[in-house]
């Protein structure tokens, strides 16, 4: 294996609150939420995605935003992020004081008008101002970029349409990009082209992969993404999650499983993998399931044993 690009440490941005969340079907508690984002902040978490402020008839599950984002009692050195669509999301969301906003596009135009109600060229319109009035505020603006392998409704999606996205982020003063596969169904050489796209645009360090694992390939397509020197990530705690405007695709690959994988590997995340899926049996369990992490499965099996 090619080892020389392998970075020494890892940032983990766990999204299982927002990520994860958004798409279940019955309303989880705000309390639950907080509560998750403080066993993840406890875990070692530098980085969480804590809610949407989004339209609640869109995605009911992310209308207590304010709420959660009030109940959390933030800890020095975490960044606690929160998606924007729109001038009204990111409004409300500069009351609750987020450390970053994300605006989130998409490489396939399909997924943008089901996804946000919108062509490509009109999101770059409604993100603009909000681009703006974020960073004059002080805060952090990342991009998530949806589809950059393959959409739900399009198919496979070329590299160039990741670059051209990529680009139109820039353009507007997005600080760093996600590259997400949503539907989980890229592998590691697709993963690696849509990373070298969004390259032409972006340095490596405000890049970050944001892998769904649908079809079992996020951590051969983190472990692409590790030896591009990525070492920026999103994960979901349990495996939590999915989108609902991607149907039948899972969640983001468990953090848990990430952790287990780098911390053998000697690349440093500064998190806890017991107090992590000590966090992610506590989501599961409010949640009525088991968490969809092999690793926490197989520590959870040993433990009992
Ligand atoms: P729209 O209908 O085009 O918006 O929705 P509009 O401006 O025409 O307004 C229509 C109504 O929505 C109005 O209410 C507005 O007040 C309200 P009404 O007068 O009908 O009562 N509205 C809002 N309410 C609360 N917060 C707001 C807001 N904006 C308008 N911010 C909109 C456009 C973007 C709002 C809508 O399409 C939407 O909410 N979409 C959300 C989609 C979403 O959250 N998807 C999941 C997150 S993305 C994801 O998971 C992918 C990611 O993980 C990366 C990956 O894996 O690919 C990030
Ligand atoms: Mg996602």
């Amino acid at each position: 294996m090619k080892t020389m690009n392998l970075p020494h440490r890892v940032k983990l941005i766990d999204v299982g609150p927002r990520d994860g969340l958004q798409n279940e079907k019955q309303p989880v508690p705000a309390a639950i939420k907080v509560e998750l984002v403080h066993r993840l902040q406890a875990a070692g978490l530098k980085e969480i995605e804590v809610t949407s402020f989004v339209s609640p008839k869109w995605v009911p599950q992310m209308a207590d935003n304010a709420e959660v984002m009030a109940g959390i009692q933030r800890q020095a050195g975490v960044r606690y992020s929160v998606l924007t669509p729109n001038v009204q999301g990111f409004e409300a969301a500069l009351k609750t004081k987020p450390d970053e906003i994300v605006v989130f596009g998409a490489a396939s135009e399909a997924f943008s008008q089901k996804n946000i109600n919108c062509s490509i060229a009109e999101s770059m319109e409604r993100f603009a101002p909000v681009v703006k009035a974020a960073r004059d505020a002080g805060i952090a603006v990342r991009g998530a970029m949806s589809c950059t392998v393959g959409c739900p409704y399009e198919g496979d999606i070329a590299p160039e349409r990741v670059a051209y996205l990529a680009g139109l982020m820039k353009s507007i003063g997005v600080q760093r990009v996600d590259v997400a596969d949503t539907i989980g169904v890229g592998t590691p050489r697709k993963v690696q082209a849509a990373i070298e796209a969004t390259l032409k645009h972006y340095a490596l360090n405000d890049v970050s992969g944001h892998f769904h694992d649908t079809y079992g390939q996020a951590l051969a397509n983190t472990l692409a993404a590790l030896q591009l020197g990525v070492w920026n990530f999103q994960t979901s705690v349990a495996g939590l999650g999915g989108c609902p405007y991607a149907k039948g695709a899972t969640g983001n690959v468990a953090t848990e499983d990430v952790v287990y994988m780098l911390n053998s590997m000697g690349i440093d995340t500064g998190i806890d993998l017991d107090r992590l899926i000590d966090a992610g049996v506590y989501i599961s369990e409010a949640l009525g399931r088991k968490p969809n992490s092999r690793v926490a499965t197989a520590v959870l099996n040993k433990r009992a044993a």
